[in-house]
């Protein structure tokens, strides 16, 4: 199983300015929570509970106001600046120390993920032992994410970056899983004709030794990327449509750490503390009643 997990949230957020001039992209908020507890969610759900949080320069405190060390959700914290936003493989960069021999998962900031199988296909993409494994998802704007063509043995035979000419309607979403190779790989990549470190280009080392595997989030479930102010406001409302209707919280850090007994009433009586009286702490004691 994968046990290490790196969530890269940094990047200036210039598409979303002025919301975040003064606030990172990943702490504003989807509905009822900030954006980060989504992808946060995302690597508790996969049982992984060893996570590096990469941040710009600059906005460390910011985050450690809101997840100081993963204590209070029986999990591991780490924090790591970039100081430019060089490209998503500047992750593995980054993370090289984080990441030692072990194999691990990447997931941006700003991606959402929500679905009935979405646990169980998140458990079986942990058990990866060598090679990569992508996520896929029908999109019908293709030409706005990295894309993948498959073969009818649902085989990848092409990838592209934002491609302008038609290959697939498949985006790559942003939750990678790797084997320990990645760091290796990452650091031979040279920078696109957009001066980044492409996620294409790592995926491509792995294809080209026929070691890129695939796992697909079909119809019924929704996997949202929130690069613009159109797209986060979507996807609030999303989360409200859900949230309202059936009265669960969608990405609540504690209650997945607390169903997964990595922490007990206590924790949840301290965050309950530490949020103060609000709409979610009601909603937590709720699950500890
Ligand atoms: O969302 C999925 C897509 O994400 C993939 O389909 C693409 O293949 C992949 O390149 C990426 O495309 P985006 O254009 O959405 O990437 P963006 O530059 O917006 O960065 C995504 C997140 O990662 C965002 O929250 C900022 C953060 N980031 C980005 C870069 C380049 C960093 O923290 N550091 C960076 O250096």
């Amino acid at each position: 199983m994968i046990k290490k997990g790196i969530i890269l949230a940094g990047g200036m957020g210039t598409r979303m300015s002025p919301l975040t001039k003064a606030v990172n992209k990943q702490l504003l908020p989807i509905y009822d929570k900030p954006l980060i507890f989504y992808p946060l969610s995302i690597l508790m759900l996969s049982k992984i509970k060893d996570i590096l949080i990469i941040v710009n320069k600059g906005q460390l405190e910011q985050y450690k106001k809101i997840i100081p060390n993963g204590d209070n959700l029986g999990i591991k914290i780490t924090y790591k600046e970039q100081a430019t936003p060089k490209g998503l493989p500047d992750a593995f960069i980054l993370g090289e120390k984080f990441i030692g021999k072990n194999n691990v998962a990447l997931i941006l900031g700003d991606n959402f993920f929500y679905g009935q199988n979405l646990t169980k296909m998140l458990l079986e993409s942990s058990k990866l032992k060598n090679g990569a494994k992508v996520i896929l998802h029908k999109v019908l704007k293709p030409e706005q994410y990295g894309v993948a063509k498959v073969n009818k043995f649902k085989k990848i035979i092409a990838i592209k970056e934002k491609p302008k000419k038609f290959i697939s309607d498949l985006a790559i979403t942003g939750l990678y899983f790797f084997d320990k190779m990645v760091v290796k790989y990452a650091k031979s990549l040279k920078p696109s004709k957009r001066g980044e470190l492409e996620i294409t280009d790592l995926l491509k080392k792995y294809q080209s030794k026929n070691n890129l595997k695939a796992e697909y989030i079909g119809r019924g479930g929704a996997w949202l990327d929130t690069g613009s102010i159109e797209d986060f406001y979507n996807t609030s409302l999303f989360v409200s449509a859900i949230e309202n209707r059936q009265g669960f919280k969608i990405a609540c850090i504690e209650e997945i750490a607390y169903l997964n007994k990595w922490i007990n009433k206590d924790h949840i009586k301290k965050s309950i503390k530490f949020y103060g009286n609000c709409e979610y702490s009601n909603y937590l004691k709720k699950i500890i009643s």
